[in-house]
């Protein structure tokens, strides 16, 4: 199949809520290089990934792809695009090298620049405070297994907010606390690499408290669209087998109730609180604290990729988990075709899993903050960069998220990952997920295929085509 087959037909066959919000979204320590200049301080990033065996082939995000300086370019790519909106994150060190204390007027200078140009191209920006690179002076003091890490993660949002909150209509706290407590505590596998079970848990409860204290005080300053964006993966057990179903039960737990519902309703899943503290590693809640964490929110961010299917084992794996007192827990490799990065292709495991958040957080207005697939692009010798594989994911995954909405659940916005080829963190550059490819020799942007799809849907949703 063909973009060319698939583009016409479908772009008019889907039909989306008036208002629907079409965006694309990107990181900061992805995409901005530049990491020594106008003062930044080092982020866990920067260390992670200069540590030797961490990161595919070495690669660093010491360049990445140069929007710190193209940044008029990519937004003007974005307005090419049709985009109602952009997702981006601020980079916590360029706005205080040390983590706290001295505020680096460049570093929010930077952003003051990248929103001006977005509005004057009528693009509305939503801010994402962390999407993972942690001043490496706050790890050094122990990161989110320290719970003051939370309160300088509150200050740093008052900060941020003071300076963009005029003109910043849409924030949001985290990205992925599931990624910055597991798999960088836990499994090892992004910075700052650690494997301790028992700093992985407070660094579970720490990012959330840190959630709550930042929403708290971004509402005293006026936000009226605050939201967080949590990453799902649907799991399900290989068979029926109690084993299995538990394996299941667990790995859910962790990945997807963990954070959802103690937000959602003020309170940690009872058999996820058990199994942490089965682990030794109980989750360090305070008095007062779950109230914080459940602080009303405005809206919440969904990013989905895949689905996972799971086996419990009678005896330990032999692989180190990613999941607290998972050893006996066998993720199965995806049946039917997988991206570059390995993951699997699950449509409708998406329509499912926006219906259950539905039935989890009745009432909080969903945004697919994240969705996308990584391919082998090339230019090609025609000079242009044919990606029917993302074109078919990008439709299958939007026609499965009309269903849900279809069916009642409340998504009023889709943002797709990425909007440029960019640093894939510890698989670096070797995976693309943009829909504007990127040469990294000499930064040369090129809409793919699946940027003229994606326009095409937008163009055709807003004409009610
Ligand atoms: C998500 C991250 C994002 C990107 C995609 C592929 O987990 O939030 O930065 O790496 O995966």
């Amino acid at each position: 199949m063909t973009s060319t087959d698939v583009r016409p037909q479908t772009a008019a066959g889907l039909t989306f809520p008036p208002g629907f919000v079409f965006g694309a979204a990107t990181a900061a320590y992805q995409i901005e290089g530049a990491v020594d200049v106008d003062g930044r301080g080092p982020s866990i990033w920067d260390t992670f990934s200069h540590t030797p065996g961490k990161t595919f082939q070495g690669d660093t995000g010491d360049v990445a792809v140069e929007h710190y300086v193209r940044y008029p370019q990519d937004v003007a790519l974005m307005k090419d695009l049709g985009l109602d909106a952009y997702r981006f994150s601020v980079s916590w060190p360029r706005v205080l090298p040390a983590g706290a204390g001295a505020i680096e007027q460049r570093g929010l200078d930077f952003y003051r620049r990248l929103v001006d140009e977005l509005l004057g191209a009528g693009i509305a920006p939503w801010l994402t405070l962390y999407h993972w690179d942690l001043p490496q002076a706050l790890q050094d003091q122990g990161g989110w297994t320290d719970r003051d890490t939370a309160y300088r993660f509150a200050e740093y949002a008052g900060v941020v907010y003071d300076a963009l909150g005029d003109r910043v209509p849409h924030w949001s706290t985290l990205n992925e606390p599931m990624c910055s407590s597991l798999l960088g505590y836990m499994a090892g596998q992004h910075a700052p690499g650690h494997q301790d079970p028992v700093e992985a848990s407070r660094a579970v409860h720490h990012l959330l408290l840190g959630h709550g204290l930042a929403t708290q005080v971004m509402r005293d300053k006026g936000a009226d669209h605050l939201g967080i964006t949590l990453n799902f993966t649907p799991m399900s057990p290989a068979t029926d087998s109690p084993a299995d179903v538990d394996a299941a039960r667990r790995l859910d737990g962790q990945q997807n109730r963990m954070f959802l519902v103690p937000i959602a309703t003020g309170e940690y899943p009872a058999d996820v609180v058990a199994d942490l503290a089965d682990a030794g590693a109980p989750l360090p809640i305070e008095d007062g604290d779950l109230e914080v964490i459940s602080a009303p929110l405005d809206w919440l961010g969904v990013n989905y990729y895949f689905e996972s299917t799971v086996r419990g084992l009678s005896e330990p794996s032999g692989k180190h988990p990613t999941f607290i007192g998972a050893e006996r827990v066998q993720d199965l490799e995806p049946e039917g075709p997988t991206t570059t990065m390995g993951w699997g292709i699950s449509p409708e495991a998406f329509t499912a899993l926006l219906t259950r958040i539905s039935g989890i957080a009745p009432g909080l207005p969903l945004f697919i903050t994240e969705n996308g697939s990584a391919w082998p692009d090339e230019v090609s010798a025609d000079g242009q960069v044919h990606d029917p594989e993302r074109v078919d994911y990008l439709l299958r995954h939007l026609a499965a998220m009309t269903e849900a909405i279809d069916a009642g659940a409340d998504v009023r916005g889709y943002f797709a990952w990425s909007l440029l080829d960019n640093y894939e963190w510890a698989r670096g550059y070797a995976q693309r997920f943009g829909l504007v490819h990127v040469d990294y020799a000499t930064q040369v942007r090129t809409p793919k295929d699946s940027a003229g799809t994606y326009a095409d849907v937008i163009r055709s949703a807003k004409d009610g085509v």
